[in-house]
């Protein structure tokens, strides 16, 4: 089996922190993402802002604090104020001749990007003042105008390793997602897939999608499909119908510590009739989606026994794969060199 690397969680990665509309004007949010934890909000133009969420005074959380008419973010003990840049604005203490630059005093800010209605953090190696963003934000397939509709977001309690590996593990399928409408055990069938090598992971090639899946049935049309993995943990499926019309569906990992993963989970269509099904697709996302998280917490209890664990044949290639990648860019960040891709095009075999 391949060894996991020691290094657990990628940096100088960008990570989903959070559905857009979950930042409201005016009010701040936590979230631990990479055990690092940070204060997002917008600013009075709407941006949105991230960072690291202790006040350089005395370090009580930011979040804590409170967004004031101007647009500043004010400290909950001392009021210290900061811009959404984190540049110290107001000691309300001192005294008004006081000589102190106060504009030298930073709360330390994490690059941030969003997109489509959802923002990414970017987590370097090591925080400084100014971060230099090396790594491009994820390509989500859509141009800029259109937006993602938020299916769940859920907390995994499982390290991202293991988080990946069950979300691009084809083998479960068959027995974790059972559903009378979508495909029953009886049909199993042998699947070849082919899979390309991308600029951060690897991709099942466009392909008519699997003709024991019902779900798919209900698209009229020449439908196909084509699925990406990248690192850190981004899984991307995009399906054309027709000519014109596409469904984007992404799951997103972004590690919170060692021990606990959150999961989001994306949809776009471009269709008008998945509006109106808009509330059904919802709930077949979330029960998708409540069944992998049973079988995470039976996991989570079997690794409280620290089992050897082993990745076999080709159900589990894509696993190693993983491994592979996530070695590699940990070796191209210490040595600051670009990431060389180590996968090449291969085709798959498994039965689901
Ligand atoms: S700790 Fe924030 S103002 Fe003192
Ligand atoms: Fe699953």
């Amino acid at each position: 089996m391949a060894e996991p690397t020691k290094d657990l969680i990628l940096k100088n990665m960008w990570y989903l922190a959070l559905p857009g509309a979950a930042l409201k004007p005016g009010k701040l949010v936590h979230r631990t993402i990479a055990n690092e934890r940070i204060v997002f909000g917008r600013d009075a133009a709407g941006s949105v802002f991230a960072l690291k969420d202790n006040c350089p005074h005395r370090g009580v959380p930011l979040s804590d604090g409170h967004v004031l008419a101007n647009g500043n973010i004010q400290c909950c003990y001392h009021g210290w104020e900061f811009d959404s840049q984190g540049v110290c604005k107001n000691i309300p203490a001192m005294p008004p001749d006081s000589k102190a630059d106060i504009s030298k005093i930073r709360a330390w800010k994490f690059p941030v990007s969003e997109i489509h209605d959802t923002v990414w953090v970017y987590i370097p190696e090591k925080l400084s003042p100014n971060v230099e963003v090396k790594t491009a934000v994820p390509d989500m397939h859509l141009t800029a105008d259109q937006k993602f509709l938020h299916v769940e977001s859920i907390v995994l309690p499982t390290n991202i390793d293991h988080s990946v590996i069950g979300l691009i593990d084809p083998a479960h399928v068959t027995f974790v997602h059972q559903s009378w409408f979508w495909r029953s055990a009886k049909s199993l069938k042998l699947k070849t897939k082919n899979f390309e090598p991308t600029p951060l992971g690897f991709k099942m090639v466009r392909h008519a999608p699997s003709a024991n899946s019902k779900g798919y049935k209900v698209l009229k049309g020449d439908v196909s499909t084509e699925i990406f993995f990248d690192i850190p943990g981004n899984r991307l499926e995009h399906i054309s119908i027709g000519e014109k019309h596409k469904v984007i569906s992404i799951t997103t990992l972004t590690p919170i510590n060692e021990t606990s993963t959150e999961l989001n989970h994306f949809f776009y269509s471009s269709l008008a009739i998945t509006r109106w099904l808009w509330w059904p697709l919802k709930s077949l996302g979330k029960t998708f989606i409540g069944q992998d998280v049973d079988v995470f917490y039976k996991l989570a209890k079997g690794l409280e026994n620290d089992p050897t664990l082993m990745l076999v044949g080709e159900p589990d290639a894509q696993a190693r794969w993983y491994y592979e990648l996530k070695k590699q860019w940990k070796a191209s960040q210490d040595q600051n060199t670009e990431f060389r891709n180590p996968l090449r095009g291969e085709t798959l075999r498994w039965v689901t």
